[in-house]
């Protein structure tokens, strides 16, 4: 049903060249990072916090404008992208968040719709049920999407109602339901128990096994990276410090990515953190 990118040929699914964000403020987010990611990909990117990961993730849905450098899409340059292009960029792009953006009153089933309606204006305010003005056929996807990610049954639930684990495959099938070519993930279980978070990154690993799209996941904690990601790219103050083989990720290597702030790595909060709190 998607209309294709303008891919060119066999281009990767993402390639970054010389990429820099620098912030208004001046914080450089990133820095000359170059990057190839294949379209058969499953990549976990690591790194502490502030090491530039959401960035780099924001500049491929273009929530973030990179400064300099060229990103391409499919062989395409988003880099610059603007209006009807950047909308139909977005749409390519399925992202979901730690903290998942559903809209709370709706129910489960429309706010899979909601990933339908392709970034047009938002009818969500307007609209009493948007279950009842989709026909048939959009409403089997969006059940077909829910029925992806384990939660059908929870279809007629109101999303403020389910546990933060649900929410998040809720979060996954209304961007499944986008049809995306390519599956961005900032942190996914960063706020869920182990259960939910397991649950989550096996719905990832699904979708990119049965649907053959690239996704990139953003991970602070190493154990899931290493039990899920096949690829890992560590960022290290807005530099790739670290780009190879999950197995090897290397304890060595793992200190290069973290630095000082190691602990991150192991989700153990930071001594200087623990004593800013008491
Ligand atoms: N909108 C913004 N304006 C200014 N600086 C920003 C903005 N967003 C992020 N930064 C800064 O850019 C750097 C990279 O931030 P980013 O959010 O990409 O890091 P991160 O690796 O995702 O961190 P975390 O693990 O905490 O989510 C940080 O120094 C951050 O403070
Ligand atoms: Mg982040």
């Amino acid at each position: 049903m998607s209309e294709k990118l303008h891919a060119v040929g066999s281009a990767p699914a993402i390639k970054a060249e010389k990429l820099n964000k620098v912030y208004p403020n001046g914080t450089a987010a990133l820095t000359d990072v170059n990057l190839s990611i294949g379209r058969d990909e499953f990549v976990v990117v690591i790194g502490s916090s502030g090491a530039g990961k959401s960035t780099f993730l924001r500049c491929l849905n273009r929530l973030v404008r990179p400064t300099s450098g060229s990103l391409e899409l499919f062989g395409e340059d988003i880099s610059c992208v603007c209006g009807g292009r950047l909308r139909r960029v977005r749409r390519k792009v399925g992202m979901i968040f730690q903290q998942f953006h559903l809209v709370r009153r709706l129910t489960v089933i429309e706010n899979v719709l909601v990933g339908r309606l392709r970034f047009n204006a938002s009818p969500a305010r307007h609209v009493p049920s948007l279950f009842g003005v989709f026909p048939r056929q959009e409403r089997e996807f969006a059940f077909e999407c829910l029925r992806q990610v384990g939660i059908a049954d929870l279809a007629f639930h109101r999303a403020d109602q389910l546990s933060g684990g649900q929410q998040q495959r809720v979060a996954i099938a209304r961007a499944l339901a986008q049809e995306p070519e390519v599956f961005l993930a900032d942190e996914p279980i960063a706020s869920l128990d182990p259960h939910s978070a397991e649950m989550v990154m096996q719905n990832l690993m699904r979708i990119h096994e049965e649907r053959r799209i690239p996704v990139l996941v953003n991970l602070h904690h190493i154990d899931f990276a290493q039990r899920f990601g096949k690829r890992a790219i560590g960022i290290s103050k807005g530099r790739v410090v670290f780009d190879d083989r999950i197995e090897a990720l290397s304890d060595e290597a793992i200190s290069h990515v973290y630095g000082d702030r190691i602990r991150e790595a192991y989700g153990e909060t930071a001594d200087s953190e623990l004593s800013a709190c008491a």
